[in-house]
């Protein structure tokens, strides 16, 4: 019997890792969309390069993101798989930080996986398949210094994602985490370079991760034959934190 072309959709998926992932996903002959959110140039650089077609939202908007979910089947068709990859930081010390900065981050990284999830869940429930993956960090299983927002997201997607691996278990979708370590993006390379030497001395590979290190990951948990793996956290940090 033939595969079974699956859908796709990487959010934050122009730049970084989420570009990384929706490559991979690609040449792993899945069909791919990809949503951004304000950098319009890069998207279509993105997409004249590989053939995927991005649609723009804001993930922090509920509204937004059923509209562009509802977009997506009318162009592909239902929404298979889910990688809910975009993120943002604004790093300070909770001394310093802003009640902005906080909400931002909150926003960006956490409501944006239930505003997604509640888009797809009902069409995969009624499909009876589903493959959810939520972009963690190895942050959100420690710590970090000047992260108090963002490690509340990344290890609030971790309790979001079990939960809707229960609630999805009897009906042929899966939900599971991805929790990258530091990784060659320009996230990673807006930290104070003295801070991020401190860092790398404490990842055991002694580097930073390549993005296609991350989507390998995703790869795996997306797959027909990885349904019974669920509500894990996936860890790809060279070995800085063993969960
Ligand atoms: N490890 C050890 N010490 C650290 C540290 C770290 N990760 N981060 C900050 N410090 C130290 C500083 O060296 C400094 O020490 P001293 O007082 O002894 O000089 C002290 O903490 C205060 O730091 P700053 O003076 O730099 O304070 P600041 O207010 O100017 O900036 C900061 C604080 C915004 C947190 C800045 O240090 C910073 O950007 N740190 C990096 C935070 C980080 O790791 N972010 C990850 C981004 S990538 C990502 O998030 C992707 C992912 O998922 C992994």
């Amino acid at each position: 019997m033939p595969k079974i072309q699956r859908i796709a959709l990487v959010t934050g998926g122009t730049s970084g890792i989420g570009a990384a992932i929706a490559g991979a996903l690609q040449n792993g002959g899945y069909r791919v969309a990809v949503n951004f959110n304000s950098d319009e140039a890069n998207a279509r650089a993105f997409e004249a390069l590989t053939g995927i077609t991005c649609f723009q939202w804001d993930v922090m908007d509920g509204a937004a993101c059923q509209a562009g979910v509802n977009r997506i089947n009318a162009t592909l068709g239902p929404i298979d798989i889910l990688v809910n990859n975009a993120g943002i930081t604004r790093d300070a010390m909770l001394h310093k930080m802003t009640s902005a900065q906080w909400t931002e981050v909150l926003h960006t990284n956490l409501d944006s996986c239930f505003h997604m999830c509640r888009a797809v869940i009902e069409s995969m429930r009624a499909r009876k398949f589903g493959r959810i993956i939520n972009i963690s960090s190895v942050n959100g299983l420690t710590g970090q210094i000047g992260q108090t927002n963002y490690a509340a997201a990344k290890a609030g997607m971790i309790g979001f994602t079990k939960s809707l691996a229960l609630e999805g278990a009897a009906h042929g979708i899966t939900a599971n985490v991805v929790a990258p370590g530091y990784t060659n993006t320009r996230m990673v390379h807006a930290i104070p370079a003295d801070v991020l030497s401190q860092i790398l001395k404490s990842v055991p590979a002694g580097r930073l991760a390549t993005p296609q290190e991350v989507a390998r990951a995703v790869m795996f948990l997306a797959e027909e034959d990885a349904a019974f793996i669920n509500g894990i956290t996936l860890s790809v940090n060279g070995g800085k934190f063993m969960n």
